[in-house]
Formats: structure tokens, sequence, C-alpha cells
């Protein structure tokens, strides 16, 4: 499994990771298999949140994880709606026993929400002061939200965006990630599959990424993921329940494209136009 420095942090993770949004709708014993091969694969960042079945997710995520813990870069989130200073203390304190772990290697502001920044913030870096958390970061910040964070924070304390990214869905490409790459921030790629939107094998894209596939031996998920990953600010966390999704998934870690290859996806996936700027209200 390809690893890389995750954003500022001198850690490195491994480029495809495992996410674990409603895992706890799938048989536990098969989930559980699921991100234990993924972890032999090397599919070592697990993302969780609270939310993520009112912290049923989380508690999966701790019985996978027992006495592997220190294989794992572990990520959780707190909602916006807990994210006071006090309420995120409290939230992670949760989180923490859910996983039944004494600290996450990063932590996510899920999206933002009312609470001041510097509120969610301070919570963040008292945490980290404890060594209950390694690294904070965020998910689903635009721009202006990230300069915020810089404003807040200063440069070099946030270490990630976790945001929608697959092949039907490449916004980010127009300003988050130019902000992020230019800031050293890590980009996390949710929902790599567009969440259950797989393009079809019949479709125009479908043979595309099957013809590519072909040529390496690979499946056409495994050429996604990859394309996803091909710059070195990038990471994904595309989520599997059982062993043999979890296997082809962390395969795209091995894999490698030629510009060639990654120019027809381009092609084929067009990134569309910028979004307009929002009206001014
Ligand atoms: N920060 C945020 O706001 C946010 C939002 C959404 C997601 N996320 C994170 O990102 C993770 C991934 O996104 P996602 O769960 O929305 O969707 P996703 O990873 O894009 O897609 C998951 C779907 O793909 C299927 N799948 C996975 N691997 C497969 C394989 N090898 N072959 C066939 N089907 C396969 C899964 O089926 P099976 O379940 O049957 O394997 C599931 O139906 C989440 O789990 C969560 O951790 C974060």
């Amino acid at each position: 499994m390809e690893q890389r420095y995750f954003g500022p942090t001198k850690r490195e993770v491994a480029v495809i990771g495992q996410g674990t949004w409603y895992i706890e709708d799938g048989n536990r014993k098969t989930v559980i298999a699921g991100l234990r091969r993924g972890l032999d694969l090397g599919a070592t960042h697990i993302d969780t949140a609270e939310m993520y079945g009112s912290g049923a997710a989380e508690e999966i995520v701790g019985e996978a994880i027992a006495g592997r813990r220190n294989e794992v870069f572990l990520v959780s989130k707190v909602l916006p709606s807990n994210a006071s200073r006090r309420g995120t203390i409290a939230a992670c304190e949760r989180s923490l026993a859910h996983l039944k772990t004494d600290h996450l290697d990063c932590y996510l502001l899920h999206w933002s929400g009312s609470f001041p920044l510097e509120e969610t913030i301070a919570a963040f870096e008292q945490l980290q002061s404890q060594g209950k958390i390694m690294s904070w970061g965020v998910s689903n910040f635009d721009v202006s939200e990230l300069e915020e964070v810089r404003s807040v924070a200063g440069e070099g304390r946030l270490v990630c965006n976790q945001v929608l990214y697959h092949l039907k869905e490449r916004a980010i490409e127009h300003g988050v990630l130019p902000w992020c790459e230019r800031y050293g921030v890590a980009v996390v790629a949710y929902s790599p599959f567009g969440h259950d939107d797989f393009p079809r094998p019949g479709s125009s894209g479908g043979r595309v990424l099957q013809e590519i596939a072909d040529a390496h031996g690979a499946t056409p998920r495994q050429v996604a993921l990859r394309f996803l990953i091909r710059r070195p600010s990038l990471f994904t966390i595309p989520k599997a329940s059982n062993a043999e999704h979890a296997a082809e998934n962390a395969g795209a870690g091995e894999l490698r494209l030629t510009e060639a290859e990654v120019a027809r996806i381009d092609g084929a996936f067009p990134r569309g136009p910028k979004p307009r700027s929002l009206p001014m209200l």
C-alpha cells in the first residue's frame, strides 16, 4: 500500500483508507472481517464519526481494531451541533469510549455550523495538548471557510479537509483542492464511488474504466480510486461491508496509471464548469 505524508503531519498514511458510514446496517461479523482484511492489506486509515449510527459505527470500528490500534490512522468527527468548546471535548471523550482507545490520530469538524470556529479550534488544541488527538482537521469546508480556519488557527495547524470527490463530482478541483495544496493541507476524498453511483459497465465512462482496468489486470473501481489519488495531496476512504470489497479497494494502493490513462479518464468524466459564485445577499 502506498503511503504519503498526511498534510503537515510527520505521519505517513495509506492512500486508500476505509469509510464506515452505514456499516452498522451490515452483518456485524462480515463488516468487522472486512475492516480487518482492509487492515491486513494496508488500508489503515479508518474514517468514522459520532454521527454514524449515533455511535454504533464507532463501536464496530473499536471491535475491528482491538489489539491492532497501533496499525491504524484513526479519524472521527464531531457534529457541528456539538462543536462548542465544552461540547467538542465531551464528544471526543464519547468517541474515544466507543472506539475503546485513548487517542484519535485526527479529529474533524464534520461540517461548519453555528458555533464560532474559535471555540471548536480551542477545543481541538486543548485535546491535542492532552494527547487525546494527534491532529485536527475539517470536512466539507469551502475556500472561504478554510480561510477562516487559517485566520483563527494560523498556518500549519489544519491538517486535512475531507470532501466529496468522485468521478462524477469534481467541483473541489476548482478551488478547494488548489487552496489545500497551496497551504499543505491533505485532501481526503469521501464517497469515492459516488456513495452508490459508480459508473455502470455499459456506459461510455464505464467502458473507459474497464479498458484501462484490463490493461493492468485491475478492476474499474481500482482505476477510479487511483485516479482520485493521482495528486500527492489526495487520499480516499471507500466504504466496504465485506472482505471481498475491502480487498478490491485496497488493491488500488498498488496500481499505477500512465499519464495517458489519467488524461483519458479526465476526458471521460470532465470536471465541469466552475460553479457560479453565489449572489450577494
Ligand atoms: N465527511 C463527510 O461529510 C462524509 C460524507 C460521506 C461519506 N464520508 C466518509 O466516506 C466514506 C465513503 O463514502 P460512502 O460510504 O458515502 O460511499 P462510497 O465509498 O463512495 O461507496 C460505498 C458503496 O460502494 C460499495 N462498494 C464499496 N466497495 C465496493 C467494491 N469493491 N465492489 C462493489 N461495491 C463496492 C459499497 O457496498 P458494500 O457496503 O456492499 O461493500 C457501498 O454501497 C464513508 O463511509 C464515510 O466514512 C464522509
